[in-house]
């Protein structure tokens, strides 16, 4: 997504091309100034399609104030998101969207930086802090859910709700109560902010917001720090703040900070997304429901909680979440910038290039998903998996830049299936889920109407 005027305050990055260096690529510019980004909003997919049989599975596209390269497929995918020759920056490719709000995350850093910076997160992430991590996610999803029986309930609202609160004890070591709403709120403004279309900090503007909502956060976290490098918390933010790099220097406190914000960002409306995708295919796939629900029950657990040790005995429902991943990935596509002229497909493209792979066309496309709406987790076992693309699955992204949060994501929701499903069959309310907005993150229009029916 190419915004020009980013590339000001960033003078490593390399000069905007001019439009003329993409000529030999076919592809369309569609309107003048919105170029094709209206009818990339209302369906993407149905726009790729349109776009390949048109013009093959390597277009220019001129979308969201520029243009780029879409590049389609498991062998694009491996290409640009493995990046084995070190061409593609993220840095770049998220900048544009992601700088005002969440600078100097880990997906806007690219090569040895990221990687230092990577590894040292990286302890948060260890078995220890996830067996910690599963025990407050047990309590904190029993908590609310034991209230959600025999009532509409907004699924997406109650989702993000308890996805928010899930993360004040688990990603901040804070208790529920005015400060962690104050947080939370303040996390949904920089979230709304990253994705407003006005770039600029006017007054009354939900950017203005976002970055009042930063300034909070950042004296937040920074009053926070010395006590936490002091303390023992298992929480993530405790732990980037006793974190060392290779030569055992802790984190700086501006680094932890900003790793924390784009953290809480990469988590939450993802989590969100996935948990509402795959609680509308159970509620239109009812014997999946029965599956899943009898596989919890083995467990022999009177309460619906799962230890973290019995996490990995749920398999159907992790295949059922990866199904919900491919038919909805909550990353629909991931830009890069070129940083070295490459070719791909029979196409020289030159550097400089913004290039987007597309996770949702992927995921859809027959030759490697037969038959490719129906919902059917079996499509994960290991059998079915046997010899395919290990690139044609990609919600998670993959190479360097891999989402470090996949094995967390994969928990959550394992906890919240298994308190779910123990208690409550879940019935939609008719017609609900049927029209999504994509972009930035996919979420139903109707917020999935649903209720659940105590079992
Ligand atoms: C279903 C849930 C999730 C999905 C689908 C998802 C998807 C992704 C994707 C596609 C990327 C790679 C983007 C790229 O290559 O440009 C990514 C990166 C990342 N994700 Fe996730 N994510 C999820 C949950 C989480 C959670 C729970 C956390 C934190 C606990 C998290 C933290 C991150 C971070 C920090 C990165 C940047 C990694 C890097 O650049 O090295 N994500 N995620």
């Amino acid at each position: 997504m190419p915004y020009a005027h980013t590339l000001e305050g960033n003078p490593h990055w390399l000069p905007l091309n001019p439009r003329s260096s993409l000529k030999a690529i076919p592809g369309e510019r569609g309107w003048p100034i919105v170029g094709n980004t209206f009818e990339v909003l209302k369906d993407p997919l149905a726009f790729t399609k349109k776009m390949v049989a048109k013009h093959g599975t390597v277009y220019r596209n001129n979308s969201f104030g520029g243009d780029s390269v879409v590049l389609l497929g498991p062998d694009a995918n491996e290409l640009v998101l493995f990046d084995k020759d070190k061409n593609f920056s993220s840095e770049q490719g998220w900048g544009p969207v992601l700088n005002l709000v969440f600078p100097r995350g880990l997906m806007l850093m690219d090569f040895e930086k990221h990687r230092a910076d990577r590894k040292a997160l990286s302890v948060a992430f260890k078995p220890e802090p996830m067996k910690h991590y599963a025990d407050e996610l047990n309590a904190g999803v029993a908590a609310q859910v034991g209230d959600w029986a025999n009532k509409p309930i907004n699924f997406y609202s109650a989702i993000k709700a308890l996805t928010l609160d899930l993360a004040a004890t688990s990603f901040l070591g804070v208790p529920l109560g005015d400060e962690a709403a104050k947080i939370n709120q303040a996390f949904v403004d920089e979230v709304q902010a990253s994705v407003s279309p006005i770039r600029t900090p006017l007054p009354g503007t939900s950017m203005r917001k976002g970055v009042k909502a930063r300034e909070y956060l950042v004296e937040f976290f920074t009053r926070e720090i010395p006590a936490r490098r002091n303390g023992t918390g298992q929480d993530f933010f405790s732990q980037f703040c006793r974190t060392t790099d290779e030569n055992g220097v802790p984190l700086p406190a501006d680094a932890i900070v900003d790793h924390m914000n784009f953290l809480m960002m990469a988590a939450h409306d993802t989590i969100t997304s996935s948990a509402t995708s795959l609680v509308m295919l159970l509620g239109r796939n009812v014997e999946w429901q029965e599956k899943l629900r009898a596989e919890v029950a083995e467990l022999g657990s009177n309460d619906g909680s799962v230890p973290y040790g019995q996490l990995d005995r749920l398999v159907l429902t992790e295949y059922a979440f990866k199904e919900s991943l491919r038919l909805m990935p909550p990353v629909p596509s991931i830009p890069r910038r070129a940083l070295r002229d490459f070719s791909f497909g029979g196409y020289d493209i030159p550097a400089g290039t913004f290039v987007g792979v597309n996770t949702a066309y992927t995921h859809h496309m027959p030759e490697h998903w037969p038959d490719p709406k129906r919902f059917d987790p079996m499509r994960f076992s290991p059998e079915a998996s046997k010899g395919r693309h290990r690139f044609a699955w990609v919600p998670f992204g993959g190479g360097a830049h891999m989402c470090i949060g996949l094995h967390f994501a994969t928990m959550q929701i394992r906890i919240l299936m298994a308190q779910l499903l123990s208690r409550y069959r879940i019935e939609l309310a008719p017609g609900a889920g049927e029209d999504w907005q994509i972009f930035p993150i996919p979420k139903p229009k109707d917020g999935l109407p649903v209720t659940f029916v105590p079992v």
